[in-house]
């Protein structure tokens, strides 16, 4: 079922009107006309409550049960006002004064109280539904110069006195016509009209805008909802992916070691001597073969990052000591390009405690990379220096080490320095590109990086020419990454 409109559904006075500004505007005119006045809702709930204080009033509350007969008097006239529920409004009414429109209740009424006083009611209406009642009074109708004659019968005779005393004061209330009052109270509701009318415009808008939010919340969630589902798709696809491509790598590094092992067995000349072109051919296998179990380790090694298996096995490292030993493991292929590649660690360089296989790829993949990307003849550098970090969970700096490789190759665009250290992204990915590989090197540096509770980023090398990685590694990894520890003497 459609939900009702907003213009059909029901609202009450107090809903919308602001009761500061309502009972301001009341008071002056309670002021001007020197009498009480009240609003009320149709359950009868006071809204504005301005009593008249006329010495009348001060005198019969003075009365044996006086208090009683004025709270009864307040009872009966907010009782009067309340539609809802009895939908009984003309019991105590006197006859119409001053019709105001087709509808029965939408007229003004009077009514006389125990004291002979007079008050006048008038519906306030919003588009012909009633919202509830202005009340006019306490006031002397003119022609009024005596008590009521039941108040003298609820009050008994010893209070002779005090109803001769109460008299006295009726005598001397200003006298106010009833049209007079009718035009008072039409004026006052023509007033409070004008407010209704704003505050329901008011309170209009602020629904349309709570039910546009509505909306707009609903359909944020359901999209929410759905991108979650996706998510969830997704991670399961990873998921299965990773486990693919682990179970695809280790199938295939078994029979590449035997391809790659009885390759070098025939270059030892094990199965006979062979001749120069063989020889080559096999070099050839033999170094393709190399090529395609690094790939295969890199893949294996990224489907053990995704799937969450990677731990770290942390012993004490002499950092200096380890870039000579990369940075010799690298010479080959540096001399092989003509590439000056050099290494040297600043005075102070602390010992640091890290998985040592790990920190070893790090700097593997970042030299292999420098040479890889630097043209014949360049020049590549490996740092090791103290540093200063932020590491996971410490607000102050804290000691390091800083590894820096520094190549004079083609560079990073400033763009893709980000992008680079995700999986598979290479800067060059077409099918001409130059260099081989398969975009997973700097993806496994991250991440070993940040298991080790360190930062890798890439900036432009010296000069702007070619471009400087740039690694920091606190002094031991943050203790929830460590499986296991063991010293090494
Ligand atoms: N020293 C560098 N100079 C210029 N570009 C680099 C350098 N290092 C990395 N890049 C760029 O970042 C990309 C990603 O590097 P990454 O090491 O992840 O992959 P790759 O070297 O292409 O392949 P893989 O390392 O898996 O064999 C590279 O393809 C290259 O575009
Ligand atoms: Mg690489």
């Amino acid at each position: 079922m459609d939900a009702p409109s907003l213009l059909d559904q029901p609202v009450t006075l107090a809903e919308i009107l602001d009761q500061d500004s309502l009972q301001r505007v009341c008071m002056t005119f309670a002021r001007v006309y020197r009498t009480g006045l009240s609003v009320l809702d149709t359950r009868g709930h006071m809204l504005v409550d301005i009593p008249a204080e006329h010495a009348l009033c001060r005198r019969v509350r003075a009365l044996p049960q006086g208090a009683d007969i004025c709270s009864t008097v307040a009872d009966e006239l907010a009782e009067l006002t309340r539609i809802e529920d009895t939908g009984d409004f003309e019991e105590n009414s006197s006859p119409f004064i001053d019709p105001v429109g087709g509808d029965p209740q939408s007229v003004l009424t009077s009514h006389h109280c125990i004291c002979g006083l007079s008050y006048e009611v008038l519906p306030i209406e919003q588009q012909g539904v009633v919202l509830g009642r202005l009340v006019y009074g306490p006031y002397r109708r003119a022609g009024t110069d005596a008590l009521d004659a039941r108040l003298a019968e609820r009050t008994g005779a010893a209070a002779a006195e005090g109803l001769a005393a109460a008299e006295a004061e009726l005598l001397k209330m200003p006298e106010q016509s009833a049209e007079d009052a009718a035009h008072a109270v039409r004026s006052i509701g023509e007033v409070l009209s004008v407010i209704v009318q704003t505050g329901y415009a008011r309170h209009l808008t602020s629904q349309i805008h709570i039910a546009a939010i509505q909306d707009a919340y609903n359909e944020l969630q359901e999209k929410n909802r759905r991108l979650n589902d996706s998510l969830d798709k997704l991670k399961e696809l990873d998921k299965l992916k990773s486990n693919f491509l682990a179970t695809v790598s280790h199938e295939l590094r078994t029979p590449l070691t035997s391809v790659i092992g009885y390759s070098e067995m025939l270059l030892e000349g094990l199965a006979g001597k062979l001749n120069k072109e063989q020889r080559d051919y096999v070099q050839t296998i033999m170094d393709k073969g190399d090529q395609l179990l690094g790939i295969i380790s890199e893949i294996l090694d990224i489907s053990k990052i995704e799937s969450g298996a990677v731990q770290l096995l942390t012993e004490p490292v002499n950092v200096g000591e380890l870039l000579t030993q990369v940075s010799d493991a690298m010479m080959p292929q540096a001399r092989r390009k003509k590439i000056a590649l050099t290494h040297r660690a600043e005075p102070g360089v602390p010992s640091i405690v890290a998985d040592r296989s790990k920190a070893r790829q790090i700097l593997l993949n970042l030299l292999s990379n420098a040479i890889k990307f630097t043209p014949d003849g360049g020049h590549v550098e490996a740092i090791a220096a103290p540093t200063k970090l932020l590491s996971e969970g410490t607000a102050i700096p804290q000691a390091g080490v800083e590894l820096r490789v520094i190549d004079s190759g083609v560079g990073v665009p400033e763009a893709v320095r980000e992008r680079i250290f995700e999986a598979f992204y290479q800067v060059d990915n077409s099918s001409t590109r130059l260099f081989g590989g398969t975009g997973l090197g700097l993806s496994i540096v991250k991440h070993f990086v940040e298991a080790h509770g360190g930062q890798v980023w890439v900036e432009a090398g010296p000069d702007d020419e070619g471009s400087t990685f740039v690694v920091r590694l606190p002094l031991r990894p943050p203790a929830g990454r460590v499986v296991q520890r063991h010293m090494v003497g």
